[in-house]
């Protein structure tokens, strides 16, 4: 028996980590055994990564390493096992936030993030991934109300607005497993639109 990997993704204040446990829930209270998690995290060596790579200065470079050394770590100790034993994985932002925030953010070399993924994990891609899109200057003024920035929301509009559109090209290449949700609408249509979604998920 095999689980599922659904991943949540968009740029910072489009609203989508408020929707993961609510997710996690529904998917509890149809039977299923799902577990929540987060990237850069979900393990405690990969915790201790992310504080890393939220607060301390560090080339482009060395920043996609570590997202993808958490993410290997990530993928050992809990994403692999949790799918081997038929659980539900739902991660909060994977590689696709590698691709629009590395790649298209900071403009980092498509190749190597290729390569990274490739070794890190080609073999395992999300079944579903729910992409929360909204204008990068609407996502600025949440995140100023919400709460204090941390290194990557302290980036500019252009970086943000780089951000979207690397997000979007990627759903555009992967129809089948984006699901692009409108980050304006009320938090009620946007449960609906999941809750109808999740039983297509893998089948
Ligand atoms: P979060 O605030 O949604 O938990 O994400 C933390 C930040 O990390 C967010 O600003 C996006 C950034 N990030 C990357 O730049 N690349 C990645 O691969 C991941 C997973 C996150």
């Amino acid at each position: 028996m095999s689980g599922r990997f659904v991943t949540f993704e968009g740029i910072d204040g489009a609203g989508k980590s408020t929707h993961v446990d609510w997710y996690v829930e529904r998917l509890k209270a149809r039977g299923i055994d799902a577990i929540r998690s987060r990237e850069p995290g979900g393990t405690p060596l990969a915790e201790r990564l992310r504080e890393l790579l939220l607060t301390q200065p560090m080339s482009m470079d060395t920043e996609l390493m570590l997202m993808f050394a958490a993410r290997r770590d990530h993928l050992e100790r809990l994403i692999r096992p949790a799918l081997a034993a038929g659980k539900w994985v739902v991660c909060d932002r994977f590689t696709d936030s590698t691709w629009a925030y590395q790649g298209g953010g900071r403009r980092g070399p498509a190749e190597r993030i290729a390569w990274l993924e490739a070794w890190v994990h080609g073999d395992l891609q999300p079944d579903r991934t729910y992409l929360f899109d909204l204008p990068a200057g609407m996502a600025a003024q949440r995140r100023a109300a919400a709460r204090d920035a941390d290194r990557f929301e302290r980036e500019d509009e252009a970086f943000f607005e780089r951000v979207r559109e690397a997000y979007r090209g990627r759903a555009g290449q992967a129809p089948e497993r984006f699901r692009l949700i409108d980050g304006r609408l009320p938090i009620e249509d946007i449960r609906k639109i999941l809750e109808e979604d999740i039983a297509s998920i893998g089948n």
